[in-house]
């Protein structure tokens, strides 16, 4: 029997390899993904994956394939979760656990694991994207059945295997990063009223310590796709990697929220997402300029619904290709260059171009025009509050 484990290098999979082993008889394939997360967390990782008991150890680098095939297509249906979560987490499980399901394959492996708890999204995220691609393997979440409750009892359990670590009986928050954002859980944050402290945030400068004179970035799209930043062309990736630095250093990007969790409780989080939220802001300030009013209704209305289907892990449904499919219909609208201006924590746009701009000064001017004949107006009201009208003039007769 083989398992293909989702390995993070963190003492929670550092334990469920020497867990699986004695409790499934089984080899533990560890598997780990490389979207952007960083250096510290994947250097070393195959060694220490084999140190604690791996046959083997796949590092699949998806950085390109999660910035194009999973960020831009959720940019583009707008979609911010419960009005502010970008959806860093959330964006990564699909892609991660679909190449998970692809090591699966190449080394007939039998089942998956992952490390993620009873309590959370992840676990929903990562099984039904299993059940939608390998529904013939088993699944393993060591969280829902093992009795270990705290980190002691992770080392402890290590630490009887002689199994080395570099995890301490103390870490205060449960992070998860990538190239789009990090989160930040736990620690005191899992009290609403306790403000967080400054060693939460990881990836942005405070914006009290953000630099006195702002400074201007240039965003280009083309169909919907970033191409360009400052006018250097750029794949999906280092765009985004790009963006992060600038808008770090600045301290964009940080919020503070309580989020109603899938499986029904409220959890309170942190979360950075510097070069995210500067390039969802250009996204929608070029939509306003080329998307009518109707349309850019009914795109908020997508944005509202993917929001939930990404959170809740629906990514492979046929919902999510439909609701995609929309979005990219708008999206061949959106080409131009949106100018945002960062200065201590904020992100605001100033300026916009479009070659399919609806916008028309010619039109919108409060100067004197040609083109508008203000005298339409009244009867255009008048048939627009027709049905007003009616209903009062019944109220009036009663
Ligand atoms: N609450 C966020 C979400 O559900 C972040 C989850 C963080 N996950 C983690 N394994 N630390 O998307
Ligand atoms: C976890 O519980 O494994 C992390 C948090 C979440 O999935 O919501």
């Amino acid at each position: 029997k083989k398992v293909v484990l989702a390995y993070s290098g963190g003492l929670d999979t550092s334990a469920i390899i020497p867990w699986l082993k004695e409790n499934y008889g089984c080899e533990v394939v560890a598997f780990a993904a490389d979207v952007g997360q960083g250096d510290e967390e994947l250097e070393g990782l195959h060694d220490k994956a084999i140190a604690s008991g791996a046959s083997e150890c796949h590092i699949v680098d998806l950085k390109e394939e999660f910035v194009k095939d999973y960020i831009y297509p959720t940019i583009k249906t707008g979609a911010v979760y419960e009005g502010e979560y970008l959806l860093g987490t959330s964006m990564a499980r699909p892609v991660i656990a679909k190449a998970q399901v692809e090591v699966a394959r190449k080394v007939g492996a039998d089942a998956l694991s992952h490390g993620c708890t009873g309590k959370g999204n992840d676990q929903v995220r990562f099984e039904s994207t299993f059940s939608a691609l390998a529904p013939e393997l088993t699944v393993i979440a060591p969280w829902r059945e093992w009795d270990m409750v705290s980190r002691e009892d992770l080392l402890d359990y290590l630490a009887q295997r002689d199994i080395p670590t570099s995890a301490s009986a103390t870490k205060i928050y449960s992070r998860d990063a990538n190239a789009w954002h990090i989160s930040h859980e736990g620690g005191e944050l899992e009290d609403p009223w306790q403000e967080p402290s400054e060693q939460v945030w990881t990836m942005t400068v405070s914006p009290e310590d953000a630099p006195d004179k702002p400074e201007r970035v240039t965003l280009s799209f083309d169909k919907g796709e970033l191409t360009h930043v400052n006018d250097e062309a750029l794949s999906p990736y280092q765009a985004l990697v790009t963006l992060n630095n600038l808008a770090a250093a600045h301290g964009v990007g940080r919020i503070d929220i309580v989020e109603n969790r899938l499986v029904g409780m409220k959890s309170r989080g942190c979360y950075e997402t510097p070069g995210g939220t500067v390039l969802m802001k250009a996204y929608k300030a070029l939509e306003t300029m080329v998307l009518d009013k109707a349309a850019l209704k009914y795109r908020e209305q997508i944005g509202l619904e993917f929001s939930h289907v990404m959170y809740d892990g629906r990514w492979f449904t046929a919902l999510n290709d439909a609701l995609l499919a929309g979005a990219e219909s708008f999206a061949q609208k959106v080409t131009g260059d949106i100018v945002v201006k960062l200065y201590k924590g904020t992100a605001t746009v100033t300026q916009r171009r479009s070659p399919n701009s609806l916008y028309s000064e010619d039109f919108a001017t409060f100067g004197a025009d040609d083109v508008y004949d203000q005298k339409h107006a009244e009867g255009f009201i008048r048939l627009f509050s027709l049905s007003s009208r009616i209903a009062a003039l019944k109220d009036q007769q009663k």
